[in-house]
């Protein structure tokens, strides 16, 4: 039975990165696997990629409209300087799944915005759930692989990367080499295992 989401017990929540080349399948996956499992979500779409997700919006006044309506909105801006105004808008919001495609936009391996660092630290207990998606871990700053429930990743190579996933998950660096074409592995800290072309988030 469900329990009734409070401040001192708020709806589970997870935090997902997706790591692979270009081309290897993240945004693919979080398309057509993720998002359809998604009730409530907020997608940052930079490259206006997710089409026929979710109505789309280019500013917040239209997105809260939207969000308000429907619950699942779509984001779409270039402008990198406007990425703490949606952080905001999804820590306001509660209660959602807020995913950001080319992550690596708007953070490096040192920084990113306060606003995501909220999201990434805090948002557990407003309910927000986040998946990022970016194509190495050096390309973020190491609080968000730090604070993941989930690593994602598609087959992968360049002996930094392998060294890195390794560390973090105990995976065998060849089970990551070795992946197939748009095959990936989900390490789900909570569960403690891989997860191999699986996605299931609470
Ligand atoms: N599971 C899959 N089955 C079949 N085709 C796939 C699959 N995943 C991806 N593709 C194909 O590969 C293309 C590239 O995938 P996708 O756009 O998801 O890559 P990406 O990892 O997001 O790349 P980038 O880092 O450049 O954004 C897709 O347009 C699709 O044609
Ligand atoms: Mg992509």
């Amino acid at each position: 039975m469900h329990q009734k989401p409070t401040e001192q017990n708020p709806p589970k929540t997870f935090r997902a990165v997706v790591f692979g080349k270009t081309g290897s399948g993240k945004s693919f996956l979080v398309k057509n696997r993720i998002i359809p499992a998604l009730e409530r979500f907020i997608i940052y779409d930079p490259q206006d990629e997710y089409d026929g997700q979710a109505q789309g919006a280019d500013n917040i006044r239209e997105a809260h409209k939207i969000f308000t309506s429907f619950g699942q909105v779509r984001i779409v801006s270039e402008y990198d300087e406007y990425f703490p105004v949606i952080c905001q808008f999804a820590w306001e919001i509660e209660n959602v799944c807020f995913i950001v495609d080319e992550l690596d936009i708007f953070c490096n391996a040192m920084s990113s915005p306060t606003e995501l660092k909220r999201i990434i630290r805090q948002g557990r207990k407003r309910g927000i759930s986040f998946i990022g998606i970016s194509r190495r871990h050096t390309e973020i700053p190491k609080d968000i692989t730090s604070q993941a429930s989930n690593i994602i990743t598609f087959r992968q190579h360049e002996p930094r990367d392998l060294k890195y996933l390794v560390e973090i998950t105990g995976i065998n660096p060849d089970e990551i080499s070795g992946l197939p074409d748009y095959e990936f592995i989900n390490y789900d800290f909570s569960l403690g295992k891989t997860l191999k072309n699986t996605v299931k988030f609470p």
